[in-house]
Protein backbone atom coordinates (compact mmCIF):
# COMPACT_ATOMS: atom_id res chain seq x y z
CA UNK A 1 0.00 0.00 0.00
CA UNK A 2 1.71 3.47 -0.85
CA UNK A 3 2.01 5.52 2.42
CA UNK A 4 -0.65 8.35 1.68
CA UNK A 5 0.50 11.80 3.87
CA UNK A 6 4.31 12.20 4.88
CA UNK A 7 3.33 14.93 7.38
CA UNK A 8 7.35 15.58 7.93
CA UNK A 9 8.88 18.91 6.99
CA UNK A 10 11.57 21.49 8.22
CA UNK A 11 9.58 23.26 10.55
CA UNK A 12 10.05 22.71 13.93
CA UNK A 13 7.16 20.81 15.58
CA UNK A 14 4.39 22.54 17.12
CA UNK A 15 0.57 22.01 17.98
CA UNK A 16 -0.78 23.30 14.49
CA UNK A 17 -4.50 23.73 13.36
CA UNK A 18 -3.64 23.11 10.01
CA UNK A 19 -7.00 23.24 8.33
CA UNK A 20 -7.60 23.16 4.66
CA UNK A 21 -11.10 23.74 3.03
CA UNK A 22 -12.57 19.79 2.50
CA UNK A 23 -14.33 19.22 -0.98
CA UNK A 24 -17.23 17.15 0.01
CA UNK A 25 -16.65 14.97 -2.76
CA UNK A 26 -13.31 13.67 -0.88
CA UNK A 27 -15.28 13.80 2.44
CA UNK A 28 -14.02 9.85 2.89
CA UNK A 29 -11.42 7.78 2.09
CA UNK A 30 -11.72 4.42 1.26
CA UNK A 31 -8.69 2.35 -0.12
CA UNK A 32 -7.69 -1.14 -0.83
CA UNK A 33 -8.20 -2.03 2.57
CA UNK A 34 -11.62 -1.42 2.91
CA UNK A 35 -12.74 -4.68 3.79
CA UNK A 36 -10.41 -5.89 5.82
CA UNK A 37 -10.94 -3.00 8.35
CA UNK A 38 -14.66 -3.07 7.95
CA UNK A 39 -14.39 -6.66 9.04
CA UNK A 40 -12.08 -5.43 12.12
CA UNK A 41 -14.49 -2.58 12.83
CA UNK A 42 -17.55 -5.07 13.02
CA UNK A 43 -15.93 -6.79 15.25
CA UNK A 44 -14.65 -4.17 17.60
CA UNK A 45 -18.30 -2.84 17.58
CA UNK A 46 -19.59 -6.07 19.14
CA UNK A 47 -16.38 -7.27 21.36
CA UNK A 48 -15.30 -4.33 22.34
CA UNK A 49 -18.64 -1.87 22.28
CA UNK A 50 -18.15 -0.60 25.63
CA UNK A 51 -14.89 1.17 24.17
CA UNK A 52 -15.81 1.92 21.17
CA UNK A 53 -19.20 3.12 20.76
CA UNK A 54 -21.24 5.28 22.54
CA UNK A 55 -24.31 7.91 22.22
CA UNK A 56 -26.47 10.33 23.99
CA UNK A 57 -29.95 10.20 23.63
CA UNK A 58 -30.14 13.99 22.22
CA UNK A 59 -27.84 12.99 19.20
CA UNK A 60 -30.50 11.08 17.83
CA UNK A 61 -31.34 13.91 15.40
CA UNK A 62 -27.92 13.98 14.39
CA UNK A 63 -27.13 10.54 13.79
CA UNK A 64 -30.70 10.27 11.73
CA UNK A 65 -28.79 12.85 9.74
CA UNK A 66 -25.58 11.44 9.48
CA UNK A 67 -26.76 7.66 8.63
CA UNK A 68 -28.77 9.96 5.16
CA UNK A 69 -26.15 11.73 4.58
CA UNK A 70 -23.82 9.13 4.27
CA UNK A 71 -26.40 6.92 2.14
CA UNK A 72 -26.64 9.56 -0.21
CA UNK A 73 -22.88 10.00 -0.24
CA UNK A 74 -21.35 6.68 -0.91
CA UNK A 75 -23.05 5.65 -3.52
CA UNK A 76 -22.93 9.30 -5.66
CA UNK A 77 -18.70 9.34 -4.63
CA UNK A 78 -17.53 5.92 -4.55
CA UNK A 79 -19.54 3.90 -7.22
CA UNK A 80 -17.56 1.60 -7.57
CA UNK A 81 -17.96 0.04 -3.68
CA UNK A 82 -21.33 1.29 -2.65
CA UNK A 83 -24.27 1.40 -4.80
CA UNK A 84 -28.27 2.18 -4.50
CA UNK A 85 -31.65 2.02 -5.70
CA UNK A 86 -34.97 3.40 -4.50
CA UNK A 87 -34.74 1.66 -1.49
CA UNK A 88 -31.68 0.39 -0.84
CA UNK A 89 -28.13 1.13 -0.23
CA UNK A 90 -25.69 -1.55 -1.28
CA UNK A 91 -21.74 -2.17 1.36
CA UNK A 92 -20.15 -4.30 -1.73
CA UNK A 93 -17.43 -4.96 0.65
CA UNK A 94 -19.85 -6.48 3.19
CA UNK A 95 -22.50 -7.46 0.51
CA UNK A 96 -25.47 -6.67 2.36
CA UNK A 97 -27.92 -3.65 1.67
CA UNK A 98 -29.26 -1.47 4.24
CA UNK A 99 -32.21 0.88 4.03
CA UNK A 100 -31.83 3.66 2.20
CA UNK A 101 -33.12 5.95 4.80
CA UNK A 102 -32.97 5.63 8.29
CA UNK A 103 -35.38 3.28 9.90
CA UNK A 104 -37.95 5.18 12.25
CA UNK A 105 -37.86 2.66 15.47
CA UNK A 106 -34.01 2.93 15.48
CA UNK A 107 -32.43 4.70 17.97
CA UNK A 108 -28.97 6.76 18.23
CA UNK A 109 -26.68 4.01 18.68
CA UNK A 110 -28.50 1.95 16.58
CA UNK A 111 -28.02 3.90 13.46
CA UNK A 112 -24.56 5.09 14.37
CA UNK A 113 -23.35 1.40 15.06
CA UNK A 114 -25.34 0.64 11.33
CA UNK A 115 -22.88 3.71 9.80
CA UNK A 116 -19.72 2.79 11.47
CA UNK A 117 -20.13 -0.51 9.79
CA UNK A 118 -19.98 1.04 6.21
CA UNK A 119 -16.54 3.32 5.66
CA UNK A 120 -13.43 2.89 7.31
CA UNK A 121 -13.30 6.02 8.95
CA UNK A 122 -13.90 6.89 12.71
CA UNK A 123 -17.07 8.96 13.56
CA UNK A 124 -17.90 11.62 16.76
CA UNK A 125 -20.77 13.46 16.50
CA UNK A 126 -20.78 16.81 18.71
CA UNK A 127 -23.15 19.43 19.74
CA UNK A 128 -24.49 21.80 17.44
CA UNK A 129 -24.35 24.81 19.61
CA UNK A 130 -22.02 25.51 22.97
CA UNK A 131 -20.65 23.64 24.51
CA UNK A 132 -19.32 21.52 22.39
CA UNK A 133 -18.93 18.57 23.19
CA UNK A 134 -18.82 14.66 22.07
CA UNK A 135 -22.66 13.57 21.78
CA UNK A 136 -22.27 10.67 19.72
CA UNK A 137 -18.78 8.44 18.60
CA UNK A 138 -17.99 5.46 16.89
CA UNK A 139 -14.13 4.87 17.70
CA UNK A 140 -12.42 1.75 16.50
CA UNK A 141 -8.90 2.56 15.62
CA UNK A 142 -8.22 5.41 18.02
CA UNK A 143 -4.38 6.46 19.09
CA UNK A 144 -4.04 5.55 22.65
CA UNK A 145 -6.74 6.92 24.06
CA UNK A 146 -10.84 6.10 24.47
CA UNK A 147 -14.25 7.42 23.86
CA UNK A 148 -15.81 6.55 27.01
CA UNK A 149 -12.63 8.94 28.47
CA UNK A 150 -14.07 12.18 26.57
CA UNK A 151 -17.84 11.15 25.89
CA UNK A 152 -19.12 14.31 26.77
CA UNK A 153 -16.50 16.89 27.06
CA UNK A 154 -15.78 20.00 24.93
CA UNK A 155 -12.22 20.57 22.89
CA UNK A 156 -10.50 21.91 26.27
CA UNK A 157 -10.95 19.10 28.45
CA UNK A 158 -10.37 16.50 25.42
CA UNK A 159 -7.27 17.71 24.30
CA UNK A 160 -5.82 18.25 27.61
CA UNK A 161 -3.55 15.92 27.82
CA UNK A 162 -1.93 17.39 24.26
CA UNK A 163 1.38 19.04 25.39
CA UNK A 164 1.24 22.84 24.71
CA UNK A 165 -2.02 22.43 23.38
CA UNK A 166 -4.16 24.86 25.95
CA UNK A 167 -1.12 27.70 25.46
CA UNK A 168 -0.75 27.45 21.60
CA UNK A 169 -4.08 26.58 19.56
CA UNK A 170 -6.50 25.52 22.19
CA UNK A 171 -8.76 28.51 22.62
CA UNK A 172 -8.70 28.79 18.45
CA UNK A 173 -9.74 24.90 18.32
CA UNK A 174 -12.68 25.96 20.86
CA UNK A 175 -13.61 28.54 18.95
CA UNK A 176 -13.42 27.19 15.55
CA UNK A 177 -15.73 23.97 16.32
CA UNK A 178 -18.40 26.43 17.54
CA UNK A 179 -18.06 28.94 14.35
CA UNK A 180 -17.64 25.95 12.12
CA UNK A 181 -19.91 26.76 8.75
CA UNK A 182 -22.27 24.34 7.45
CA UNK A 183 -20.33 25.68 3.92
CA UNK A 184 -16.75 25.40 4.74
CA UNK A 185 -15.98 21.68 6.04
CA UNK A 186 -12.01 21.55 6.18
CA UNK A 187 -10.00 18.75 7.16
CA UNK A 188 -6.33 18.51 8.85
CA UNK A 189 -3.84 15.77 9.06
CA UNK A 190 -2.04 14.68 12.95
CA UNK A 191 1.04 11.92 12.65
CA UNK A 192 2.56 9.91 15.31
CA UNK A 193 4.52 6.93 15.64
CA UNK A 194 3.49 3.67 17.50
CA UNK A 195 5.61 0.54 18.15
CA UNK A 196 3.18 -1.95 17.47
CA UNK A 197 0.89 -2.29 14.09
CA UNK A 198 -2.34 -2.43 15.91
CA UNK A 199 -4.96 -0.38 14.91
CA UNK A 200 -7.56 -0.56 18.02
CA UNK A 201 -4.99 0.86 20.48
CA UNK A 202 -7.85 2.56 22.94
CA UNK A 203 -5.03 2.49 26.16
CA UNK A 204 -1.91 4.57 26.92
CA UNK A 205 1.35 2.06 27.48
CA UNK A 206 4.58 2.14 28.84
CA UNK A 207 6.01 0.69 25.05
CA UNK A 208 8.66 -2.29 24.37
CA UNK A 209 11.62 -2.68 25.68
CA UNK A 210 12.92 -4.18 23.25
CA UNK A 211 13.96 -2.00 20.21
CA UNK A 212 17.29 -1.13 19.34
CA UNK A 213 19.25 0.84 16.59
CA UNK A 214 19.77 -2.55 14.94
CA UNK A 215 15.67 -3.65 15.51
CA UNK A 216 13.73 0.05 15.64
CA UNK A 217 13.64 0.68 12.07
CA UNK A 218 11.66 -2.51 11.61
CA UNK A 219 9.69 -2.36 14.56
CA UNK A 220 8.13 1.30 14.29
CA UNK A 221 4.49 2.17 12.17
CA UNK A 222 3.95 5.72 11.05
CA UNK A 223 -0.13 6.59 11.86
CA UNK A 224 -1.07 9.47 10.31
CA UNK A 225 -4.79 10.53 10.73
CA UNK A 226 -6.49 12.64 8.22
CA UNK A 227 -9.50 14.42 10.06
CA UNK A 228 -12.37 16.00 8.74
CA UNK A 229 -14.81 18.43 10.59
CA UNK A 230 -17.91 19.19 8.93
CA UNK A 231 -21.60 20.68 9.83
CA UNK A 232 -25.00 19.12 9.31
CA UNK A 233 -27.29 21.55 7.82
CA UNK A 234 -30.77 20.24 9.60
CA UNK A 235 -29.48 18.88 12.91
CA UNK A 236 -26.31 21.51 12.84
CA UNK A 237 -24.22 18.85 14.18
CA UNK A 238 -21.11 18.73 13.76
CA UNK A 239 -19.24 15.79 12.38
CA UNK A 240 -15.67 14.80 13.42
CA UNK A 241 -14.15 11.83 10.51
CA UNK A 242 -10.73 10.28 11.89
CA UNK A 243 -9.37 8.31 8.97
CA UNK A 244 -6.44 6.52 10.61
CA UNK A 245 -3.47 5.35 7.81
CA UNK A 246 -0.80 2.71 9.65
CA UNK A 247 2.25 1.67 7.49
CA UNK A 248 6.31 0.19 8.29
CA UNK A 249 8.18 3.25 9.02
CA UNK A 250 10.42 1.89 6.26
CA UNK A 251 7.47 2.15 3.63
CA UNK A 252 7.26 6.23 4.54
CA UNK A 253 11.16 6.59 4.07
CA UNK A 254 11.62 5.40 -0.09
CA UNK A 255 14.29 8.69 -0.30
CA UNK A 256 17.36 9.57 1.60
CA UNK A 257 15.23 13.34 1.91
CA UNK A 258 12.62 11.53 3.87
CA UNK A 259 14.81 9.80 6.13
CA UNK A 260 15.78 13.31 6.86
CA UNK A 261 13.24 15.19 7.16
CA UNK A 262 11.90 12.71 9.99
CA UNK A 263 15.28 12.73 11.89
CA UNK A 264 14.86 16.66 11.80
CA UNK A 265 11.55 16.40 13.17
CA UNK A 266 12.25 13.99 15.86
CA UNK A 267 15.81 15.65 16.76
CA UNK A 268 13.35 19.02 17.09
CA UNK A 269 10.84 17.24 18.96
CA UNK A 270 9.99 18.36 22.84
CA UNK A 271 10.74 15.52 25.09
CA UNK A 272 7.47 15.61 26.64
CA UNK A 273 5.91 15.56 22.96
CA UNK A 274 7.54 12.44 22.34
CA UNK A 275 6.59 11.10 25.62
CA UNK A 276 2.83 11.95 24.99
CA UNK A 277 3.23 10.25 21.64
CA UNK A 278 4.19 6.83 23.39
CA UNK A 279 7.66 7.44 21.86
CA UNK A 280 9.99 7.94 24.92
CA UNK A 281 11.63 4.56 24.75
CA UNK A 282 12.40 3.76 21.16
CA UNK A 283 13.07 7.99 19.86
CA UNK A 284 16.44 7.43 20.98
CA UNK A 285 17.30 4.49 19.56
CA UNK A 286 15.23 5.70 16.08
CA UNK A 287 17.51 9.22 16.16
CA UNK A 288 20.49 6.82 16.00
CA UNK A 289 18.97 4.23 13.06
CA UNK A 290 17.89 7.18 10.98
CA UNK A 291 21.43 8.83 11.33
CA UNK A 292 23.31 5.53 10.35
CA UNK A 293 20.58 5.19 7.15
CA UNK A 294 21.77 8.45 6.16
CA UNK A 295 25.88 8.49 7.10
C1 LIG B 1 -9.80 22.24 14.69
C2 LIG B 1 -10.00 21.11 15.29
C3 LIG B 1 -8.93 20.30 16.00
C4 LIG B 1 -7.58 20.50 16.13
C5 LIG B 1 -6.76 21.64 15.57
C6 LIG B 1 -7.06 19.39 16.90
C7 LIG B 1 -5.74 19.19 17.21
C8 LIG B 1 -5.21 18.13 17.90
C9 LIG B 1 -3.81 17.90 18.16
C10 LIG B 1 -2.67 18.79 17.68
C11 LIG B 1 -3.71 16.77 18.86
C12 LIG B 1 -2.40 16.11 19.33
C13 LIG B 1 -2.06 14.99 18.39
C14 LIG B 1 -0.64 14.45 18.53
O1 LIG B 1 0.29 15.24 18.61
O2 LIG B 1 -0.46 13.22 18.49
C15 LIG B 1 -5.05 16.28 19.09
C16 LIG B 1 -5.36 15.16 19.80
C17 LIG B 1 -6.65 14.74 20.02
N1 LIG B 1 -7.80 15.28 19.46
FE1 LIG B 1 -7.96 16.93 18.39
N2 LIG B 1 -8.10 18.57 17.24
C18 LIG B 1 -9.25 19.10 16.72
C19 LIG B 1 -10.52 18.62 16.84
C20 LIG B 1 -10.85 17.53 17.57
C21 LIG B 1 -12.19 17.08 17.78
C22 LIG B 1 -13.45 17.70 17.19
C23 LIG B 1 -12.11 16.00 18.57
C24 LIG B 1 -13.30 15.22 19.03
C25 LIG B 1 -13.37 13.97 19.18
C26 LIG B 1 -10.70 15.76 18.86
C27 LIG B 1 -10.20 14.74 19.62
C28 LIG B 1 -8.86 14.55 19.92
C29 LIG B 1 -8.39 13.49 20.79
C30 LIG B 1 -9.25 12.47 21.51
C31 LIG B 1 -7.00 13.61 20.85
C32 LIG B 1 -6.06 12.75 21.69
C33 LIG B 1 -6.05 13.35 23.09
C34 LIG B 1 -5.37 12.43 24.10
O3 LIG B 1 -4.26 11.97 23.79
O4 LIG B 1 -5.95 12.21 25.17
N3 LIG B 1 -9.96 16.71 18.24
N4 LIG B 1 -5.94 17.12 18.48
Amino acid sequence: MPVPYFPFTDEPYQPTMGLKPLDLAQWLEPDLLQAAQLRLKADLLVREHALVLRASPESEVACRELYATLAAHLPVHHPDLYTADSTSLTVRALDRAFPLTPPPEADARTLLSTVARWVQEDLCVLAPAAPVTITAGAVCFPSRWNLPEKFGQASPAIHAPVPKFAGTIGPATHSFLERLTVEKPVWRLNWTLHDSDHLFAPHAVPGRDDLTPANVLTHVFLRTERQTLRRLPVSKAVVFTIRTHLHPLLEALPTPEATRLLLHTLEHLPAEVAAYKGMAKFIAPLKTALAARLA
